[in-house]
């Protein structure tokens, strides 16, 4: 074992670019990326979000064009977050035919019908607590907010929305969307859970985006991060639900769960790089001290090797623009 070398060289490999392409191992491609976007309805322009350089909460009647723009420029599908004015204690306007979040769906499916949207389904945008659901004394009444997730599920779906995504993080909220989509007809909505969701203070920048307005924290629903194991069990558990597609949130300190999950799941998964990743990739590369689009580059190379077929990425649009 000791003498391998010389024989066994594998800088034979690496000598130049054409063989270093030859054998690289993993490919992205922007048809597997989703563009997560914010969208704010009763403003007429772009609202900068200071903490995410470069991404902008979108005025919904801007929300048409710009859809228009993401497709031209080659992105296949966004996630759709509103930022609204209509707070209430259980975030009912996420219901309401004419609601924001129904009005997204339609928007986006009207501006551009083979753009894949994606519903993300919660209430911590809507409510005036900021919680993901029906607050009870400080915490989150689980059962409760499956019935609201379940008529959420329902308008966003009935609205044009391809995938309904949960992020509450409530036991069987994947169970609880998947019938009421059927008994509603809606048996073609697929559903893309965001299974294994930690309490990450990387979701940082995105309350400034979103606009929530929570004081506490989400650790009584959200997964703790440390916690591998039991990132494999949540899930297997929404893939009995009935998922179409799992989620590791967020990704890049998250990658030994990405491979744990593909590793015991054959559906398919994605990878949300959140905004704190964005955050940090961005000031950093403002700061001078890293190489922006080769370290996106890297960092959403190392998400799909870990075993991501999909990757959510506020940086979606810079590759499409560099042409990948
Ligand atoms: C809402 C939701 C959050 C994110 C996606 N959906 C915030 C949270 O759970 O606190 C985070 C996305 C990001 O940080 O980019 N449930
Ligand atoms: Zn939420």
């Amino acid at each position: 074992m000791s003498n391998l070398f010389p024989i066994t060289r594998l800088r034979r490999l690496r000598q130049n670019k054409s063989l270093r392409r030859l054998f690289q191992e993993t490919e992205f491609r922007l048809d597997n990326l989703i563009l997560p976007i914010f969208v704010e309805e009763e403003v007429d322009d772009f609202v900068p979000i200071t903490s995410m350089p470069g991404v902008n909460r979108i005025p919904e009647r801007m929300l048409a064009r710009e859809v228009e723009r993401y497709a031209r420029a080659g992105i296949k599908s966004v996630m759709t977050f509103g930022v609204s004015h209509h707070l209430d204690e259980s975030g009912s306007d996420t219901w309401r035919e004419d609601g924001l979040v129904a009005r997204m769906a339609r928007i986006c499916k009207d501006a551009v019908p083979e753009m894949v949207v994606m519903s993300d389904t919660c209430f911590c945008e809507y409510t005036n607590h900021g919680h993901c659901g029906v607050a009870h004394n400080g915490d989150v009444d689980n059962d409760a907010t499956l019935v609201n997730l379940a008529r959420q599920a329902v308008v966003a779906a009935a609205a044009g929305a391809d995938f309904i995504a949960p992020s509450a993080a409530m036991d069987g909220q994947v169970q609880a969307i998947r019938s009421a989509l059927d008994a509603a007809g809606l048996n073609h909505t697929a559903i893309m859970a965001y299974s294994t969701k930690f309490a990450s203070s990387l979701y940082g920048p995105f309350r400034e985006a979103g606009g929530t307005v929570l004081k506490g924290d989400r650790r009584s629903y959200q997964m703790n991060p440390m916690n591998r194991r039991e990132a494999v069990r949540e899930s297997l558990l929404d893939e009995q639900e009935g998922a179409d597609a799992l989620m590791v949130k967020p990704a890049g300190a998250y990658l030994d769960v990405i491979a744990d999950i593909r590793g015991v799941s054959r559906l398919p998964l994605a990878a949300y790089q959140v905004s704190g990743e964005y955050a940090m990739i961005k000031f950093a590369a403002l700061a001078g001290a890293i190489d922006e689009e080769q370290v996106v580059r890297e960092s959403i190379g190392a998400i799909k090797r870990a075993g991501a077929d999909l990757i959510l990425t506020y940086f979606a649009m810079d590759l499409a623009r560099d042409g990948i």
